[in-house]
């Protein structure tokens, strides 16, 4: 999969994907992520990429030439499955909507900045819309941050185990159950004792139990 993510502020994405999980997913060659300035796609000496809002009011607005230039032309070089823009009004991220993504080729994702960008764009270039919560950020960057993740570490080779991405929690509408490591006895707090029984059913049951459980009481929701 190849993601190209468009920002006015670029510097806010180098630490997300240089580490961990991300950075791995690449170097193994299975996601390609590409990281475009809107800077460079100004046509003006000044490099400027916002104007003032039409009809007054506070706040800049991203204006849609440099954003155009940048789309169209990774379009004559790439298909792309969606053009995403990250927004606060768009539809909520959910494990659903990440994994459908996950299937994709090719992705490009927009980051919004300042007051808002021209409307235009919204209606003529971007097929998708997602917000990461009902909460404002300073701009799309860390939500495309989050975005990106959660698609990324689902297709298959980029975990390790693959099965650990299919027993996150939402992946079947249930939270995962709580997990234990050694030792087995820390002060006066002790490890569940089926958990250290070697009965594996036995704990796969447990488990799935704990999950409906936990479920039921956090996010009763998740069941109807
Ligand atoms: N940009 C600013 N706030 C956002 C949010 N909550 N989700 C996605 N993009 C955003």
């Amino acid at each position: 999969m190849r993601i190209d993510i468009i920002s006015a502020v670029p510097a806010l994405l180098d630490s997300p994907f240089n580490d961990s999980i991300l950075k791995r997913a690449q170097n193994k060659g299975i996601v390609e992520v590409n990281i475009h300035n809107l800077r460079d796609y100004s046509s003006n000496n000044q490099k400027s990429i916002d104007d003032y809002a039409f009809g007054g009011g506070a706040g800049m607005v991203l204006s849609i030439e440099p954003i155009y230039k940048c789309i169209t032309s990774l379009k004559e070089k790439n298909n792309y499955s969606e053009i995403i823009f990250m927004t606060p009004d768009g539809e909520k991220l959910s494990q659903k909507i990440s994994n459908q993504l996950s299937l994709s080729s090719n992705l490009i994702v927009l980051c919004g900045h300042y007051k808002g960008i021209d409307e235009r764009v919204r209606e003529h270039l971007i097929t998708k819309e997602i917000s990461i919560g009902d909460y404002v950020l300073s701009g799309g960057e860390l939500a495309a941050a989050v975005l990106c993740d959660s698609i990324i570490r689902l297709i298959p080779g980029v975990l390790n185990d693959e099965t650990s991405a299919l027993s996150d929690s939402f992946q079947d509408n249930l939270l995962a159950p709580p997990v234990y490591t050694r030792p087995a006895k820390y002060k006066d707090w002790e490890v569940p004792k089926i958990l250290t029984s070697g009965n594996l059913k036995e704990i796969e049951n447990w488990r799935h139990e704990k999950s409906i459980e936990k479920t039921k009481t956090l996010r009763p929701d998740l069941l109807k």
